[in-house]
């Protein structure tokens, strides 16, 4: 999966927060601490300093919700990660993404910590981020 297609499935998936731009990707995926774990139509994008992997962005195309691709992205994220040392996956999610946070927490994430108004917004205050964790097997 390239930057572009990426980033097509981000601009059209994310609501709760600004969507990666291709170029971001891009500049991500050229550090060596990055990881990238994908399916046809979901990606998560993530990065891995010794024993924890943190995700970074996650989607599904919409056109394709609800069966499966996203699930089968963050079980490939977890094994590669697994493989390169990680112990424990932490990641940020807003509160008001009750999808992501069912999503995550129907994989095993629990709430860790609350960043207060972390996520700004146009002309709304500021939504807090949910820190979610769990270990990995
Ligand atoms: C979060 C996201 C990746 C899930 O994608 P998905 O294709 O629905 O995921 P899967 O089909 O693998 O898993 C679906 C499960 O996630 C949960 N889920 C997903 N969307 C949900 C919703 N709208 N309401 C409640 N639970 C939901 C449910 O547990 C669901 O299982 P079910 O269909 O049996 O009820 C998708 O909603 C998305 O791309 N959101 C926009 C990007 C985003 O917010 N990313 C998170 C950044 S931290």
């Amino acid at each position: 999966m390239t930057p572009a297609q990426i980033a097509d499935i981000a601009a059209r998936a994310y609501q709760h927060m600004t969507p990666w731009r291709a170029d971001q990707i891009a500049d991500t995926l050229a550090r060596p601490i990055s990881l990238l774990s994908h399916t046809e139509a979901a990606f998560v994008l993530g990065q891995v300093i010794v024993d924890e992997a943190e995700i970074l962005a996650l989607a599904a195309d919409p056109d394709q919700q609800r069966n499966g691709q996203a699930s089968r992205a963050l079980a490939r994220f977890h094994s590669d990660a697994q493989t390169r040392g990680a112990t424990r996956v932490f990641l940020e999610v807003a509160s008001r993404n009750t999808p992501a946070i069912a999503f995550y927490t129907r994989h095993g994430y629990q709430q860790t910590g609350l960043r207060k108004a972390y996520y700004p917004r146009a002309s709304a205050p500021a939504d807090d981020a949910l820190i979610m964790s769990r270990a990995l097997p």
